[in-house]
């Protein structure tokens, strides 16, 4: 049997914790991982003022998967200049790996605000106020000026879109609903549209919709049923899927899948929330949205049937009940003896 290679990265807080539970239950599906642990993240940054060395991006590119756990610093901390970590470490992992699409499931948790919902969000990962353009003029004086432009590219959206697209077709539902801000955002947001309904004609079975990103908020709140695939620029992703993560049960449970779906190297899997430093050391750490992520990293492995397993053993232990005294520990393994 193959093994993958996985490379690994703890990062901060509650990444380690999280991580050491996902390859427990990895471990227990049988499929073969030979993971290289990286040290990187605040605790690196602090002991070697180093985020992401080049030699280390080089050897990640040659693993067949990534698995992280989160990075940065406590908030308001400043140990770590302010996005050090997260533009130099997560988000160039995200950009010089070209993983373009961040998909990010969600189902609904018993006693969870919408405990029914099951959507997915494909924010896109690459572009948007994430890009980086801006600046300063005149920093430091009364008149200082900051910009932080949007970039979004024909090329970026459509890729994105696509992909949405085709995941829609494959589910039952066959939805899918554009977020943006079309009303105030009119560049970008008509290019998001026009892209959208060029796109759109070629899965005639997949019906469409459209929300605000503002009016989403309320509807993910009230009344999440109307979303089945909502594909949405990279801020509005990240914002939506934090909020959509506490609908769906907390924000412990929410997974992500950083992909390049075209496979020139490796994608990325963590789970949607941070470091946590508020949690840490406690055993209060929900390992769910670490498994589920590895669960969809083995499935972009092609190890679809363990993926399932992972997925159903994740649901089955959820169904049976909230138990608030379980540690991350135990958590992670009473799922991997469901295996
Ligand atoms: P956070 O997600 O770390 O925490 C927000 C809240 O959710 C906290 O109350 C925390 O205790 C709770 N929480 C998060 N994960 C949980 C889990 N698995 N189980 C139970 N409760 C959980 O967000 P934050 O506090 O804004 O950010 C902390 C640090 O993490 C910052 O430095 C931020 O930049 C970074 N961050 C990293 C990632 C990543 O690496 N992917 C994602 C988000 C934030
Ligand atoms: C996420 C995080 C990241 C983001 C940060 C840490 C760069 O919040 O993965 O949702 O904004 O994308
Ligand atoms: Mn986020």
């Amino acid at each position: 049997m193959s093994s993958y290679k996985v490379g690994v990265i703890g990062g901060d807080g509650i990444g380690p914790e999280v991580v050491a539970e996902a390859l427990k239950v990895v471990a227990a599906t049988g499929v073969s991982l030979t993971t290289t642990d990286y040290d990187l993240g605040a605790d690196r940054y602090v002991r070697t003022g180093e985020v992401l060395p080049d030699s280390v991006l080089a050897e990640l590119r040659g693993q067949d998967a990534i698995l992280l756990g989160a990075v940065g610093p406590p908030v308001g901390s400043n140990a770590v200049p302010s996005g050090a970590l997260e533009r130099g470490l997560l988000l160039r992992l995200r950009f010089e790996l070209d993983l373009y699409v961040n998909m990010r499931p969600f189902s609904g948790v018993p006693g969870a605000l919408s405990p029914e919902c099951d959507f997915v969000v494909i924010r896109e990962n690459t572009e948007g106020t994430y890009a980086g353009e801006g600046g300063f003029l005149r920093k430091g004086t009364p008149f200082e000026v900051a910009t932080q432009g949007s970039v979004n590219t024909r090329h970026g959206v459509e890729r994105c879109a696509r992909f949405a697209f085709t995941l829609a077709a494959e589910r039952p539902r066959h939805h899918l609903t554009l977020v943006h801000k079309t009303n105030v955002l009119t560049f970008a947001g008509d290019l998001w549209q026009r892209t959208v309904d060029e796109v759109a004609t070629e899965y005639p079975g997949v019906t469409r919709d459209y929300s605000h990103v503002d009016a989403t908020c309320i509807y993910l709140v009230e009344n999440s049923a109307r979303y089945d695939v909502i594909v949405t620029d990279n801020l509005f992703g990240d914002i939506i899927t934090d909020l959509a993560g506490a609908i769906a049960g907390g924000i412990g449970y929410a997974a992500s899948a950083n992909l390049n779906p075209d496979r020139i190297g490796p994608s990325l899997f963590e789970p949607v929330h941070g470091a946590a430093h508020d949690i840490v050391g406690t055993g209060k750490a929900n390992p769910a949205a670490a498994i589920r992520s590895a669960a969809l990293m083995l499935d972009h492995l092609g190890e679809t049937s363990a993926a399932e397993k992972v997925t159903q053993a994740l649901a089955d232990f959820i169904a049976s009940g909230p138990n608030p005294t379980l540690s991350t520990a135990a958590i992670g393994d009473a799922i991997a003896e469901r295996l």
